[in-house]
């Protein structure tokens, strides 16, 4: 039980906060016209914002320390990327969720509490709910944009991306309510899926810089090429090659989350020229940080 109210409060304090901003950058990306969908982006951007309240009520005291410090939750640039994203596209950003989460204590005060638990069995089949509709939502955009109906400013590839990113949200509390353990023999496919995020994070970053920023886009491009090398040698090698493997995309990782952290603060700090979001670059970062929280646990 204590398992089950710790993993489930940092699996949302983490994807909560994704699901919430996704449905910014969708927001923010369609013409002024299109109020049906702006209207629908912005309906499940406030109910992730309320998800991700609650969650930091029920997460004081009862989340690791390693997840809190991990710069997953929240990293130095959030509140500034939150209160530049929120002037430049006109969309409110609460950042005073961000500041609630800066003061939270680690421990596992409640943790074997059942009410407790019963809070967080109701959290997590609203959460369930929620992201049923949302990945709809994002299905609908992907198939209307790829038929040409509808324009949007984001890839399509990043709808499809922030589909997958939804869907392992989904899968996790699914497996969490079934009362099941998230088993480390996963952990190839975990790598699989993250090395496949971190590379398009680095196409999208190339196609959004200014094309005068040719350092960044080489960078961008190298970064790239750096995890479908390891992706694809992943699906040659045997399993005892893994444990090399693993040691490799580390490395990779941390230079990647460095490079990021790079961007973002050029970025919230106006020296990078851009059609990036200062919340997306601090999103893509966040993400990062996650996956390389992921790797050292398995390291360990
Ligand atoms: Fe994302
Ligand atoms: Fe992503």
């Amino acid at each position: 039980m204590k398992k089950y109210i710790t993993t489930s409060l940092e699996t949302h304090l983490f994807f909560g906060r994704i699901m919430k901003e996704h449905a910014l950058f969708l927001q923010a990306g369609f013409p002024a016209g299109e109020m049906a969908y702006i209207n629908k982006a912005n309906w499940y951007r406030t109910e992730f914002e309320k998800v991700l309240w609650q969650t930091v009520r029920l997460a004081d005291g009862t989340v690791g320390k390693d997840v809190l410090c991990s710069g997953e939750v929240f990293t130095e640039f959030t509140v500034m990327a939150e209160q530049q994203t929120g002037r430049l596209t006109k969309i409110p950003i609460d950042f005073r969720i961000t500041q609630a989460e800066k003061k939270l204590q680690a421990g596992c005060g409640e943790c074997g509490d059942g009410r407790m638990a019963l809070q967080i069995r109701q959290l997590n089949q609203r959460v369930l709910g929620l992201l049923r509709g949302l990945i709809m939502f994002k299905e609908q955009i992907l198939q209307q944009v790829t038929s040409c109906r509808l324009f949007t400013a984001n890839y399509p590839l990043l709808i499809e991306h922030i589909i997958r990113e939804a869907k392992l949200y989904q899968q996790i509390i699914t497996t969490l309510e079934k009362n099941q353990c998230i088993s480390s023999e996963n952990m190839l496919k975990t790598e699989q899926f993250w090395n496949q995020i971190m590379m398009e994070h680095a196409l999208f970053i190339r196609g959004l810089l200014d094309p005068t920023e040719c350092e960044l886009v080489e960078t961008a491009d190298k970064f790239a090429g750096d995890y479908c090398r390891l992706l694809e040698e992943a699906r040659q090698q045997d399993c005892r090659a893994m444990n090399g493997l693993t040691r490799k995309t580390l490395e990779t990782t941390k230079k990647y989350c460095d490079f990021k952290a790079a961007g973002t603060k050029g970025i919230t700090g106006c020296d990078i020229r851009s059609i990036i979001l200062p919340l997306l670059a601090d999103h893509v970062l966040r993400e990062a940080n996650h996956y390389l929280r992921i790797l050292k646990q398995e390291g360990e």
